[in-house]
């Protein structure tokens, strides 16, 4: 059921590098399409205009070049841009709102990634969002040294290997776990999909994950 208080539902993808999120983003859009439903696809960080700015402070330079809590801060005030801009307009119209990566990427990247601590995290978000939590959450779950890989690939088709891309395999063990914690914590918000799937059984695990938000309220 939705847990959000808009007439649209939020469903946000979440998961380590590599774990394929854009194309099943990409898939289920096409899929709530084609029954009618109007449905906006967007990212973070980013998403709108100022947050895209915000992005490339982000993903660019070199790790180390920047504080956790720069980093944290730059999050922040790109969501509540995007919230602000694009994501409550849209719920509040009655779409359906897909977005890859959101709070749960916080929590797992600069929480058990960076190690700032979790309450503040929860803290801040309480403040940037309200009670804006996303209907469901899909966790394509993949190995690190599986999906930093596939995106090493992706890389060496075009574009550089981004700041978080670039950071240990260590660091991409604890966003792992973080996400798997925080998936224990909501079970009935955040489903776990094995990653590792094909992408056609990867979609179908996902179709099945958000049958009852078709239900209105
Ligand atoms: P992407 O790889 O999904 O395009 O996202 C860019 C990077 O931003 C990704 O490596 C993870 C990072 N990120 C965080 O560290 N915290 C966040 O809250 C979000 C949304 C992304």
């Amino acid at each position: 059921m939705p847990t959000n208080p808009h007439p649209g539902r939020l469903i946000t993808f979440e998961g380590g590098e590599g774990a394929g999120k854009s194309t099943q983003q990409a898939l289920l859009a096409r899929r709530l399409r084609d029954r009618g439903l109007d449905v906006v696809t967007t990212r973070e960080p980013g998403g709108c205009p100022l947050a895209e700015e915000i992005r490339r402070w982000l993903v660019g330079g070199q790790p180390g070049t920047m504080s956790a809590r720069t980093e944290l801060l730059l999050i922040l005030a790109a969501r509540v841009a995007h919230v602000e801009q694009m994501i409550l307009p849209a719920l509040q119209r009655g779409a359906w709102v897909l977005c890859d990566r959101f709070l749960d990427s916080t929590v797992a990247y600069q929480g058990h990634g960076r190690g700032l601590d979790l309450a503040l995290l929860h803290q801040w978000h309480e403040w940037a969002l309200g009670s804006l939590i996303p209907d469901r959450t899909l966790l394509l779950d993949i190995a690190p040294e599986v999906g930093l890989a596939r995106a090493g690939r992706a890389v060496s088709a075009g574009s550089h290997p981004d700041r978080f891309e670039q950071e240990t395999l260590a660091f991409h063990q604890r966003v792992r776990a973080g996400f798997q914690a925080l998936a224990r914590e909501s079970p009935e918000r955040i489903c776990i999909v094995d990653a590792v799937q094909a992408v056609a059984q990867v979609e179908n695990q996902i179709g099945m994950a958000i049958r009852d938000l078709f239900v209105d309220p």
